[in-house]
C-alpha cells in the first residue's frame, strides 16, 4: 500500500489536461450490456472504477479490451450472472447494472453497492423506477433480485432528483415496451452523455439534459463508437488547486459551460478566470475574499467539490459557510483539515471556515475520493510535508494525479507504507 507525499509552498503553472468524466464512464460501461454488437468508448480515465466494471463485464461473459483510454466492449456473449457480492461492492455505480441487465435480461442480482460514505445513500428513486416498469424487486441478504416478464413504459416521476436514478431508469426504459416518461428527471451533463450512447446504439431518447425525459423502447440496440464528456469534477478540481497554489494554471479539455457555478464562485473570491473553447485558465490572486458555498444539483454548484472548495477557502479572508444540501456527512475532511492548522467548526450541514490561516503539512487520511483531492489541494498549499493515506479512494476516481501534478511544477510522489505504518492504519 501507498501514501502520497507532498511538499507545499511551490506555485504551480503550466497546463493540465482533463481525462474522461469518471462519472459518466461508470454509466456508460455498464450501458453497453444493452447492445447485440461491440460498442467502442474513447477518452475514458484509466482509474480503479473504470477497470472494476470491466472486471463486472468479464465476469458476465462479456470480451473486453481496454487501452489508451479505448474500451471495446463484445456484449453479445453476455450471460445474466448473478452478482451478489465480491467486486460489485466495490464501487457505487455498480447499482448501473441493474438497469442495463435489467433491460437486456429482464432480470438481474446485484449486491448492494459500496462506493463513499457521505451519509445515506438510499436507491428506492431507482427501485421504485423499476418497479414502475414491471419488474418485480426485492432485497435478500445485501443483495436486489430483479426479474420482470416484460418491461413496460410508465410514468415515472422521481421525489428527489437523483443522477443514478434518472440514468438507471434509462437503462432498463430503452428496452421496454413503450413510452417512459421520466418527470423531475436529473439535468447533469453525464445523462445527456449516458442518452448520447444509448442514442447511438439505436434508442429512442428526447429531453436528456431537462427535467422531462421521453424514452421510446426498442427491440434492440446496436455497436456504436462514442467520446465521452470531459470530467467537470476534475476540471473544477485542477481549477481550484489552481486558485489555490498556482500562479498561472491552463486547464485543458474541460468544456465551460459544465463550470459556470465554479466560475462565478471563483471569481466572487478574486480569482481571475478566463475561459475559452475548451480551456480554461486560472490566474493568480494575491487576496481571496471568503464567499459562502450551497451545493445544489446541476447546475448548481456540485457536492462533488464542496470539499476541494473547503480547502481554498483557507486562504481567504474572513468566514465562509459551506453547505452541504446533497449529502449530509461529507465532512469527514474536515478533522484532517485541522489537522493541517485549519480553523473550521461542522454545525449541522455546514461548515464555517474562518481565513485567512496558513495550512501546515500533516499526516492525514482521505476517507473518500473528494475528501482525498481536498488533502491534496491543503497538501499544496501547506508549508511543509503533507502525508496523505488511504490513496485507494483518490485512485477510483482521479488519474495520473501524481503525473499531471507534477508537470505543473509539484513536488509530489506516492511512496511505500511502512509495515509499522501499515499496522498503525488497522488500530
Ligand atoms: N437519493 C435518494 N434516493 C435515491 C437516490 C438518491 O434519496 O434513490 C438522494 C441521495 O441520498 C442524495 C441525493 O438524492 O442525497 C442525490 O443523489 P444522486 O442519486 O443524484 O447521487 P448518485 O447518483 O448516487 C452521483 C455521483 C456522485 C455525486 C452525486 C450528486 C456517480 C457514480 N456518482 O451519485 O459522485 O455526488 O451524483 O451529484 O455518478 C463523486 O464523484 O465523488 C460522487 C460521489
Amino acid at each position: 500500500m501507498e501514501k502520497l507525499k507532498i511538499a507545499g509552498g511551490y506555485p504551480l503553472e503550466g497546463t493540465i489536461k482533463v481525462s474522461g468524466a469518471k462519472n459518466s464512464a461508470v454509466a456508460l460501461i455498464p450501458a453497453t450490456i444493452l447492445a447485440d454488437s461491440p460498442v467502442t468508448i474513447e477518452g475514458l480515465p484509466d482509474i480503479s472504477d473504470v477497470r472494476t466494471l470491466q472486471d463486472l463485464l468479464e465476469e458476465i461473459g462479456g470480451t473486453v479490451s481496454f487501452e489508451d483510454g479505448e474500451m471495446r466492449v463484445d456484449p453479445s456473449t453476455m450471460v445474466s450472472m448473478p452478482l451478489p457480492s465480491g467486486k460489485v461492492k466495490k464501487l457505487r455505480a455498480s447499482y448501473y447494472l441493474m438497469g442495463a441487465m435489467l433491460g437486456r435480461f429482464k432480470k438481474a442480482v446485484i449486491g448492494l453497492p459500496g462506493g463513499c460514505h457521505l451519509g445515506p445513500r438510499p436507491i428506492d428513486q431507482h427501485i421504485k423506477g423499476f418497479e414502475a416498469l414491471g419488474a418485480e424487486v426485492t432485497n435478500e441478504q445485501g443483495a436486489i433480485y430483479l426479474r420482470a416478464d416484460e418491461l413496460k413504459g410508465a410514468r415515472i416521476y422521481l421525489d428527489v432528483v437523483s443522477v443514478g436514478a434518472t440514468i438507471n431508469i434509462m437503462l432498463a426504459a430503452v428496452r421496454a415496451k413503450g413510452r417512459t416518461i421520466i418527470e423531475n428527471a436529473a439535468k447533469e451533463p453525464e445523462i445527456i452523455d449516458v442518452a448520447t450512447l444509448l442514442s447511438n446504439m439505436g434508442a429512442k431518447i428526447k429531453g436528456a439534459g431537462t427535467d422531462v425525459i421521453r424514452i421510446d423502447g426498442v427491440d434492440e440496440l446496436h455497436g456504436c463508437r462514442h467520446t465521452i464528456i470531459p470530467d467537470r469534477i476534475e476540471a473544477g478540481t485542477f481549477m481550484i488547486l489552481a486558485a489555490a497554489a498556482g500562479k498561472g494554471v491552463l486547464i485543458d479539455n474541460v468544456i465551460p459551460l459544465h463550470m459556470e457555478s465554479v466560475i462565478a464562485k471563483l471569481r466572487e473570491m478574486g480569482v481571475p478566470v478566463e475561459a475559452n473553447d475548451d480551456q480554461i485558465f486560472i490566474g493568480k490572486a494575491d487576496k481571496l475574499k471568503s464567499v459562502d458555498i450551497k451545493t445544489l444539483v446541476y447546475p448548481g454548484f456540485p457536492t462533488d467539490l464542496q470539499q476541494p472548495f473547503t480547502a481554498l477557502l483557507n486562504r481567504a479572508e474572513g468566514s465562509a459557510v459551506v453547505t452541504d444540501t446533497i449529502y449530509s456527512a461529507r465532512f469527514k475532511h474536515i478533522d484532517e483539515l485541522r489537522r493541517m492548522n485549519a480553523t473550521i467548526k461542522v454545525e449541522g450541514r455546514s461548515a464555517i471556515i474562518n481565513g485567512p490561516v496558513q495550512l501546515q503539512g500533516a499526516k492525514v487520511k482521505a476517507s473518500d475520493l473528494r475528501a482525498g483531492a481536498a488533502l491534496v489541494i491543503a497538501g499544496l498549499m501547506a508549508e511543509g510535508i503533507t502525508e496523505v493515506t488511504g490513496l485507494e479512494h483518490i485512485d477510483r476516481g482521479y488519474s495520473d494525479l501524481v503525473e499531471k501534478l507534477e508537470g505543473l511544477g509539484a513536488t509530489i510522489w506516492r511512496e511505500k507504507m511502512t509495515a509499522e505504518e501499515l499496522e498503525q492504519l488497522k488500530s
